[in-house]
């Protein structure tokens, strides 16, 4: 789980899946040494001036090379082809809550064409409407997109009576339910939605509404295709995480290009504590590299995809918890061995309810692009609210690993050793959630709210199980029957039996009918 950096937005089509200097074929065979360019090539660059320049060349080792990673190749073209097949089977999830549609316009027109566009808004109920003709109108020429409000009553009932009741809740003051408010909770909305009505989509994207840059967002999903297309692991299931170039702010009337967003700087240390707290817990050592590391440097990505298996497979966090808490839920499930001991605490503290055990293995892709991350400026408070948030992940919901002692689980029978390590181990987890006060009360501040949310431990996030425990077939045809706010554009394939339908076009206009 290292980082992959964008070299060229465009790297043409037809090159072949092999580059200068590197030993990677699509094959897997070594490429031909006539092909690259050897050191001595180097040196008719550079003048004599230039001899800075050549001992910075001479100071580099390729093994220091923290872009080479294990099975990807140093340097890859992918297919053009190869980009288009995999966003061809791609929704793109766009949670919005109160942009100016024409700015969401902006992000939609970003979004390569292959992709099913799935628009999931919390705006009020005037604003839906207008982000709806808006979405209508760009849809025009036979795009096919899936809108739905979060406050949907019949989503909300079909959440409720098929398997999931935790994301649903009373309106305050009416007899009906909806959908809990947050982002997290749209973006379950989003997955459900697109594996009840679009199940041959086979990877799910999320892309904030209120990106200003469309061209961003463009290299965000073709970004999302390289990564799944890239997987060392082929047949594993995958995350491809993105990394900004950098995420400008404005500071006395200049562009100050910053590279890590406020929250991000917070959530990404402490997740890197994390992970290098259970390398220290673990029994095997394959977590020693992740020791004191910066492995971990999206832990807050907003712009972040999946496959489809793995959308329906883990447990998710509320609001903007949902990120951070992947790695946490990820972390979690790498400690197969704790599983008996992780029930027995389930039971203790209610906390891995749902918890799919065992999950296959999961490739996790970091990838850094090139556009910078221009989106609606925030205040203070939202930021140390979102950090708040990750920190909450964490110290809530330490991994299995971390979390066990022998005073709160039954060790195997006539283990000391394993008594032993467990309740080091635990004593490794406390440690973390001590630091993680310590952090909160140096960073305390005036107007932290006094519900103590903020001032004496994090929030605890909502964790809600996975939303493959929902009954598919279920919700699509409670959903189907009496949605109030669904829109289906150009997916002849699913009708809707009242007006929300506009006729499918495409089919009609092009004579091909589009990927579910
Ligand atoms: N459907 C829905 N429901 N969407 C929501 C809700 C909600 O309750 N709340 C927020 N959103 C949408 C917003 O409209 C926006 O498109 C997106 O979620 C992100 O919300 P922002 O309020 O713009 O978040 P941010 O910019 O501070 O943070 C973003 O970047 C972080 C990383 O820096 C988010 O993507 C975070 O999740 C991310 O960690
Ligand atoms: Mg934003």
């Amino acid at each position: 789980m290292h980082l992959i950096e964008v070299l060229e937005l465009d790297a043409g089509s037809g090159i072949p899946l092999e580059t200068v200097g590197s030993a990677y074929t699509p094959q897997g065979s070594e490429q031909g040494d006539e092909s690259s360019l050897d050191d001595s090539d180097y040196d008719d660059l550079f003048s004599d001036e230039d001899e800075d320049m050549r001992d910075l060349e001479s100071d580099t080792d390729p093994e220091d090379d923290e872009s080479v990673l294990d099975g990807v190749p140093p340097e890859v073209t992918i297919p053009q082809a190869q980009l288009d097949s995999i966003l061809g089977q791609m929704a793109v999830i766009v949670p919005c809550k109160g942009e100016d549609p024409n700015t969401i316009e902006g992000v939609l027109s970003g979004i390569p064409r292959g992709c099913l566009i799935v628009l999931v808004s919390n705006s009020e109920g005037r604003a839906y409407r207008k982000e709806v003709m808006m979405l209508r109108k760009f849809c025009r020429h036979a795009r096919p997109a899936l809108a739905i409000h979060q406050s949907d009553a019949a989503a909300a009932a079909a959440f409720n009576m098929y398997g999931l009741p935790d994301l649903v809740t009373h309106v305050a003051g009416g007899s009906h339910k909806r959908i809990r408010n947050g982002k997290g909770e749209g973006m379950m909305l989003g997955i459900a939605l697109v594996a009840a009505l679009c199940p041959q989509r086979r990877y799910v994207a999320f892309v904030d509404a209120d990106i200003t840059v469309p061209g961003a967002v463009n290299e965000y999903c073709r970004a999302f295709a390289a990564g799944f297309a890239l997987n060392p692991n082929p047949g594993t299931e995958t995350m491809v995480r993105l990394r900004w170039a950098s995420k400008p702010k404005v500071r006395n009337g200049e562009i100050d290009y910053t590279c890590e967003g406020r929250s991000s700087q917070v959530v990404n240390r402490w997740l890197n504590k994390l992970l290098s707290a259970m390398a220290d817990a673990d029994p095997t050592g394959s977590l020693a590299a992740a020791r004191d590391s910066e492995i971990i440097v999206t832990g807050n990505a907003g712009e972040h995809a999946m496959t489809m298996d793995l959308a329906l497979s883990l447990r998710l966090a509320n609001g903007y918890a949902i990120e951070p808490f992947h790695f946490v839920e990820l972390l979690d499930q790498l400690a197969p061995q704790n599983v008996n001991a992780a029930a027995a605490a389930a039971a203790h503290a209610g906390y891995n309810a749902g918890r799919v055990p065992n999950l296959q293995p999961v490739t996790i892709m970091q990838i850094r692009t090139r556009n910078p991350h221009f989106h609606r400026v925030t205040d203070d408070s939202h930021v140390r609210s979102m950090w708040a948030s990750g920190l909450g992940s964490i110290y809530h919901h330490l991994p299995a690993s971390l979390n066990n002692s022998t005073t709160q689980t039954p060790s195997p029978p006539s283990s000391a050793a394993f008594s032993s390590s467990s309740s080091k181990s635990f004593a490794r987890g406390e440690k973390l959630r001590g630091d993680i006060l310590d952090f909160l009360a140096d960073n305390h501040e005036e107007h932290d709210n006094s519900k103590g949310e903020l001032v004496h431990e994090p929030p605890r996030p909502r964790i809600y199980p996975p939303v493959r425990q929902l009954d598919l077939d279920g919700f699509r045809e409670m959903v189907r029957s009496e949605h109030k706010t669904l829109y289906c554009l150009n997916l002849p394939h699913f009708k809707l039996p009242r007006p929300n339908t506009i006729a499918p076009v495409y089919h009609h206009q092009y004579g091909v009918t589009p990927p579910l």
